[in-house]
Formats: structure tokens, C-alpha cells, sequence
């Protein structure tokens, strides 16, 4: 695994939107793994400048976002759905039949799950995936304890994630309790991925994830067993990491 401390949120941003574009310069019908949250913010804005001065396009593009909240209609402000469209997807050329965001609202999950899982196969599988970590160490919303096994599910979201998350919404509890994810499974089989962090409410977390043991406790750490990971982490997320 490559680990990348970045001198700030925009470098950061700079070098994660440049695996994306060298992504797409190489292969324009990529299969690309999108996540939501502050973090890929910049990365995303960095993308959508690169498509406006002509450099890149989306055209022939799939994507595949990582989650939803369960319970939230896609025309929801806070759900993933429309934060996708918001700042991103809506300002580059992406094609509307190739982009895949869980849904929230389904009857039967059992199904839906699979279906969602039959869809990136279908596709190809993910050419590159980016990532963000919670500060309890999940990826996408496989919370502590989720199986490194899994596949995409609906979990209860942990107390840690809520109160995370708590800022986007009016209230606290208006947090939905629980989520539809990709699993920690379906995310290793992408062939290339980038996590962000930055800030020190994530340190804690990134030191599992690099080195702390392999296991369900913090999911992320999974992904040291992935033959082409990089990290991009500012200086406060990195700072728990000792040397080895
Ligand atoms: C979002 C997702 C989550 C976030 C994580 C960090 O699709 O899957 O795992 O990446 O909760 O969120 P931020 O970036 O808001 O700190």
C-alpha cells in the first residue's frame, strides 16, 4: 500500500483528481467508484474544471457510488443521491443510464442488493475507487464488526457515524439509522483505490487502517491486503502513523 502525506486539503485534492484524469486519458470508458461526504469535495470540483477546459470526459463513463442513506428519496437535500448530482455529476457529461447510486427506497433489498452487485459486475468491475473513512474507521458504511467478507447490504449505522454525520442535517435525529453500503468485498475487488483523510478526527482511524491489524474492528484495514491502494492524507490525519 502507498501512503501519500499531502501539505494540505488542496494538494490532497490535486493528486486524487490526477488519478482520475490519468484514469480517463488511458481508458475513457472507465468504471469509476464514487463516494459522498466533505472529504472528495475538492477532488470532484478539480474534475468538473478539468472536463469544462476540455481535458476529460465522462461521456462513456460508469459510475458506481458507494451508498445511500435507507429511507431518503433521491429529490432528499441530504440524500446521497442528490449530493452526487449536486457536485458533481450533474456538471460533467456523464450519461444518466450509467450512473449507478443505491436506492433508499426499495421494497426488497434482498434482491436489490444483488442486483446492485450484478450491475458492476456486469460493467466490468470497478476500474478505480475512491474512498473517505469515517473516524470509527468504516469504508463506504461498513461499520465496525461488518465482515471483510461482505457484499453490498443494508447496516445500522453506528452512534459514532450519526454524530458524524449529524452536521448535514437540522437535527440529530433527523440522521437516518441506517444505510444501504457496498461491502468491504465488493470494494476490494475494484483494481485500483484511492482514500482520502484529512483532519484529526480521522488519525485514530488511519493508524488502524495502516497499521493496525487486518479485521472487522475497523474495515478499512482491509485494504491492506489490496495489490494497489494509496492513501492521501494530510498532515493531521497522518499524525498518529509511526514509523516503521
Ligand atoms: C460516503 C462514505 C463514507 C464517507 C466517510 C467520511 O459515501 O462512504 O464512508 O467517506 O463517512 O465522510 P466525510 O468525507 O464526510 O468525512
Amino acid at each position: 500500500m502507498n501512503v501519500v502525506i499531502c501539505d494540505d486539503y488542496q494538494h490532497m485534492s490535486t493528486l486524487a483528481s490526477r488519478a482520475f484524469i490519468d484514469c480517463l486519458q488511458s481508458n475513457p470508458r472507465a468504471v469509476l467508484g464514487l463516494a459522498t461526504g466533505s472529504t472528495p469535495i475538492g477532488c470532484y470540483k478539480n474534475l468538473i474544471d478539468s472536463y469544462k477546459a476540455g481535458n476529460i470526459s465522462f461521456a462513456e463513463v460508469t459510475s458506481f457510488n458507494l451508498d445511500e442513506y435507507i429511507g431518503l428519496h433521491r429529490d432528499h437535500p441530504q440524500s446521497y443521491y442528490y449530493f452526487m448530482h449536486q457536485q458533481f455529476l450533474n456538471q460533467v457529461d456523464i450519461q444518466s443510464q450509467r450512473v449507478f447510486i443505491p436506492s433508499g427506497v426499495e421494497e426488497n433489498y434482498g434482491v436489490y442488493c444483488q442486483w446492485y452487485e450484478d450491475r458492476i459486475n456486469e460493467a466490468g468491475g470497478i476500474d478505480l475507487q475512491i474512498l473517505g473513512i469515517g473516524s470509527d474507521g468504516h469504508i463506504a458504511f461498513n461499520e465496525p464488526g461488518t465482515a471483510l467478507g461482505s457484499r453490498t447490504h443494508i447496516t445500522d449505522l453506528d452512534h459514532q457515524t450519526i454524530d458524524d454525520n449529524a452536521r448535514f442535517f437540522d437535527s440529530k435525529s433527523d440522521v437516518p439509522k441506517r444505510a444501504i453500503t457496498m461491502g468491504v468485498a465488493t470494494i476490494m475487488d475494484a483494481k485500483k483505490i484511492i482514500l482520502l483523510a484529512t483532519g484529526e478526527n480521522k488519525a485514530a482511524a488511519i493508524r488502524d487502517a495502516i497499521q493496525g491489524p487486518v479485521g472487522s474492528e475497523c474495515t478499512a484495514s482491509a485494504l491492506q491486503q489490496h495489490p494497489n491502494v494509496t492513501f492521501y492524507l494530510d498532515k493531521a490525519a497522518a499524525a498518529l502513523l509511526h514509523n516503521e
